[in-house]
């Protein structure tokens, strides 16, 4: 049997992590990354690298675009030296990166003029997830496609959700990564409130997470955050992206999510006062300096 070549485009966290994961399970991996600086590593687990989307296309059977936004995933699928023009017959390009709905469909049109097929593949689960294989991946698009290659995606998540036509999964990310937004402010606020009762955000955790209403984030990340930990494994402006696609496509929807779109706004406050670069679990530093209130008990 011919193994299946793999292409990845992007090497960022969640890039590298995913690369790695393919090459320790042993498959054969083509990677490209704009800087390819941060994908030299790769070479020693077995990757060959790669100076443009177009031959990492030419070599494989299936890519995955794992970049920043729409305009990037544009970038190196239809721009100079991009994906087009290494297509081959069946030709699949899987898109990990989150974005938003309605870009993901005009993208899919695009490849569709070139035959190449394409899959929304969003992911849940950082960096550590995809080393451990145990993200959790919402497909939409051609099924019989997901079908071929779910082996595939299994390799790097755990449990993969097929959920319909193009741009679904994009839209069930987003709504996700909303529920991501809300927890860290709701935590935050909450040990905001804790360290002016003078009680350690620790104890804090201690007793939210005795109940009901613990979280694996008020188990688990929270406690970075007390310890003012915000080295990223998702950057606050990669999720302050993501919220601004909400708001824009409930725009686009007529819906109206007032509460996301106040969090949107005090992500994007947080960014632009230089908060950006940190783990998105930064938004309590963020809270700190605009409540006054010092990162430490
Ligand atoms: N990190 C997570 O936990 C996580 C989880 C689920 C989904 N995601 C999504 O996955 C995607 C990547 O996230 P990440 O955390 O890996 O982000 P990241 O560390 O900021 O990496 C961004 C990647 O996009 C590339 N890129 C940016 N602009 C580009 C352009 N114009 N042309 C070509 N490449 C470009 C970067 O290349 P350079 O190295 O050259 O800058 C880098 O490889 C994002 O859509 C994010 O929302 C992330």
């Amino acid at each position: 049997m011919v193994m299946t070549q793999i292409g990845v485009i992007g090497t960022g966290m969640l890039g590298y992590a995913i690369c790695t994961r393919l090459l320790k399970s042993k498959l054969k991996v083509i990677v490209y990354n704009r800087t390819k600086s941060k994908a030299l590593d790769l070479i020693d687990l077995g990757a060959k690298i790669v100076e443009t989307p177009k031959e990492v296309a030419l070599n494989s059977e299936i890519i995955f675009t794992v970049i920043k936004d729409a305009s990037s995933v544009n970038a190196v699928s239809f721009g100079k030296n991009g994906i087009i023009y290494g297509n081959h017959k069946d030709l699949v390009v899987s898109d990990i990166s989150t974005i938003n709905p309605i870009d993901s469909i005009e993208i899919h049109k695009k490849f569709s003029k070139y035959n190449i097929s394409m899959l929304d593949t969003p992911v849940m689960g950082g960096p550590k997830a995809a080393m451990n294989g145990e993200l959790i991946l919402m497909a939409s698009g051609n099924k019989i496609i997901y079908k071929k290659y779910k082996n595939i995606f299994k390799r790097i998540a755990k449990q993969t959700f097929y959920l319909g036509k193009y741009g679904t999964s994009h839209l069930i990310k987003l709504s996700m990564n909303m529920q991501i937004a809300f927890l860290a402010i709701s935590i935050s606020e909450g040990m905001i409130l804790a360290k002016k009762a003078s009680i350690d955000p620790k104890r804090f955790l201690k007793i939210l997470n005795s109940t009901y209403f613990k979280t694996g984030m008020s188990e688990n990340k929270a406690y970075k955050m007390a310890n003012n930990n915000f080295k990223p494994t998702f950057m606050l402006k990669n999720l302050k992206k993501d919220l601004n696609i909400i708001v824009s496509v409930a725009r686009s929807f007529n819906l109206n999510l007032p509460i996301t779109r106040k969090i949107n706004s005090i992500y994007q406050n947080a960014d632009h006062e230089g908060f950006g670069e940190l783990d998105y679990t930064g938004i309590f530093s963020y809270l700190n300096k605009i409540s006054n209130t010092s990162d430490k008990l």
